[in-house]
């Protein structure tokens, strides 16, 4: 991002923060209260001494409402009160606003990140978002409370005390002046290291999370590998560094403490001699240059809050550019303008053409190359191909996960661009590869797209996809807890429940990929037995290693390096093409030897 993009962060920061214009004022109303109340306090000392040092009055401390003394008492107790209330008022408009702004963000990088594509997805590394989505919009949230709200009350009650300090004692007020720009670039410089330090802190943080979710998310392969101590020192290494500069700055910060106080306080001493020579010579009173001194204590505030500011304003600007970046990326798969919803479909889809790659920077070739195959409805095809030979490619683009390079794909002869993205995704029930289950009971994992589902429902296709009596032998059957901290399923029991939860959804056309992997021969004859009755009059899709259901099916793709290279009905593909018969006799050798294990 360059400089204009960043002041733009600013911009867009303060944009979010004025769609709440009534907080937003509100804030501003009490903090102008606010820095009125503070620097009345100071005032009214002044008067309260000056009064008890007037020698014409007869000073007594009777209680009486004529009494000055006892008046001004009464008007501190109640500025205190006012002052209070105001202050809680202030900071409780900026806590809000600034929380407010933090939940918007927070939303609208999830629902973002929920739209982005699956290329996007691809990419993404899942700690530095998790950074992102906490930091980063920690930084924004701290920036609103501390540098726009807390910000403009410093400032007001700067210049408010700058001009009271002048009309007290001009003289006094230029002495005193002398010191703020030691003080202010004192602070600034200070600030300015720890901005260095402070980003780097921010890396290091996101990095950190990275290697935690790298490390919990591969504990598998971590323990299988014995690797827990290069992991170990993996993560020393990043938390050293973190300690090491968190340390840093602490350490400055410390340094830096004594010394501003210092010469505040040595800034003090001079205004009190000084203004003792003035008192003696009869140009003050002494309630005068208390107010004066109460006043230098309060301008310490935003001198010293100025580098403050200014190092949060850079903050902000770096994690600003991290999110927004996040929140600016393009979707490029999303619904065409006048995209279509299509319903009732008889099933037939046509692949014209398509090429694809995932657009990686090293790759030349196109992955998928000059694709081009009519399914007819109704129709069972198989896809048959070595591994990485871009099977489950070919079948992600049918609901849009990716988009073809060139070329295009009809569904019942309408262009998958031209239909609506949810309605598209209806008419696919997907079952993949790699199952995912989401930390939740049974029944919530099979019901995922049909939430509605009654008990019923969800037993019948359990039941078809070979799980049910597995669920049974559970003590709390299908709210069973599974996923994180919830009961361990293998991988055939995972692919079972995702196939339940495809039947439930009854969608009209079927992917299948190579769904029957990890189950046992038995469970896999039965799986097929249920699909078939199934799929019945659907159109369906499968991936699969097994002579067994390609000869079942009606037509064979037999697919290498991405490209067809021969199509038919399993018999004769067999017949008449020998790479084609070699791969299945080397998947049937394979399974034979599965078997006999
Ligand atoms: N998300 C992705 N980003 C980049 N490259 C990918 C992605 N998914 C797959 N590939 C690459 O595309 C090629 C084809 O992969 P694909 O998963 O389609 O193969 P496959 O035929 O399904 O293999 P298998 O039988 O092992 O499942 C592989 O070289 C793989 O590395
Ligand atoms: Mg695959």
């Amino acid at each position: 991002m360059n400089t204009d993009n960043k002041t733009k962060v600013i911009y867009r920061i303060i944009k979010h923060v004025s769609s709440y214009p009534k907080i937003f004022f509100g804030g501003f109303l009490s903090l102008t209260l606010a820095s009125i109340a503070v620097l009345l306090a100071p005032k009214l000392i002044g008067i309260a001494i000056d009064l008890i040092f007037n020698e014409e009055k007869n000073i007594s401390l009777e209680w009486s409402f004529s009494n000055p003394i006892i008046l001004a008492s009464i008007a501190l107790i109640s500025l205190a009160i006012g002052r209070g209330a105001i202050i809680f008022a202030q900071s409780y408009l900026s806590e809000k606003l600034s929380q407010i702004v933090a939940y918007d963000l927070r939303n609208q990088l999830f629902n973002h990140l929920q739209h982005m594509h699956f290329g996007y997805h691809d990419q993404i590394k899942i700690g530095d978002i998790m950074s992102r989505a906490t930091q980063d919009i920690e930084s924004i949230r701290f920036f609103i409370s501390m540098a726009i709200m807390r910000g403009s009350y410093i400032i007001l009650l700067g210049i408010t005390a700058v001009v009271l300090m002048l009309t007290t004692s001009t003289k006094l007020a230029i002495i005193a002046f002398i010191f703020m720009p030691i003080v202010a670039t004192q602070a600034a410089i200070v600030q300015k290291f720890l901005r260095k330090i402070w980003i780097k802190i921010q890396l290091l943080q996101g990095k950190t999370s990275i290697v935690l979710q790298e490390n919990f998310a591969g504990q598998q392969l971590v323990k299988g590998y014995n690797q827990q101590e290069a992991q170990q020192s993996k993560f020393h290494a990043v938390a050293k560094e973190l300690y090491d500069s968190s340390l840093q700055s602490s350490k400055i910060i410390a340094f830096n403490e004594p010394i501003l106080s210092g010469i505040w306080l040595i800034s003090l001493t001079c205004i009190f001699y000084f203004g003792a020579q003035l008192i003696i010579e009869g140009q003050m009173t002494v309630g005068q240059l208390v107010e004066f001194q109460l006043y230098l204590t309060l301008l310490q505030v935003p001198i010293r809050a100025i580098g403050f500011i200014i190092n949060h304003i850079a903050r902000v600007r770096s994690a600003g550019t991290r999110l927004f970046e996040i929140l600016d990326a393009e979707n490029f798969i999303a619904n065409k303008k006048g995209a279509k919803t299509i319903n009732d479909i008889s099933g037939k889809i046509v692949f014209e053409n398509v090429f694809f790659d995932y657009q990686l920077e090293n790759t030349q070739e196109k992955l998928l190359q000059n694709i081009s195959l009519t399914i007819k409805p109704g129709q069972k095809v198989g896809i048959i191909g070595r591994t990485g030979s871009g099977k489950s490619t070919l079948l992600h683009l049918l609901p849009r996960f990716y988009d073809v390079s060139d070329g295009a794909i009809y569904i019942d002869n309408q262009n998958i661009d031209d239909i609506k993205l949810d309605s598209l995704r209806n008419i696919f029930g997907v079952v993949l590869q790699d199952v995912f289950l989401f930390p939740g009971t049974i029944q919530d994992n099979i019901c995922y797209g049909v939430p509605h589902a009654t008990l019923d429902q969800i037993e019948k296709v359990a039941r078809l996809a070979h799980i049910s009596d597995f669920i049974n032998s559970l003590p709390e059957k299908y709210n069973t807890w599974v996923g994180e901290n919830g009961v361990s399923l293998s991988g055939g029991q995972r692919q079972r429940i995702a196939i339940a939860r495809t039947l439930l959804a009854d969608p009209p056309i079927l992917i299948l990929d190579d769904v029957t992997s990890s189950v046992d021969l038995k469970t896999e004859l039965a799986i097929e037995q249920s699909l078939e009755k199934f799929l019945i009059n659907k159109t369906s899709i499968t991936v699969t290693h097994r002579t067994r259901v390609m000869k079942k099916l009606d037509h064979i793709i037999y697919i290498e390096d991405g490209q067809i290279r021969d199509q038919g009905q399993h018999d004769a593909l067999y017949e008449r093409n020998k790479q084609y018969r070699d791969l299945c006799q080397s998947f049937d050798q394979k399974t034979q030897k599965n078997e006999v294990q």
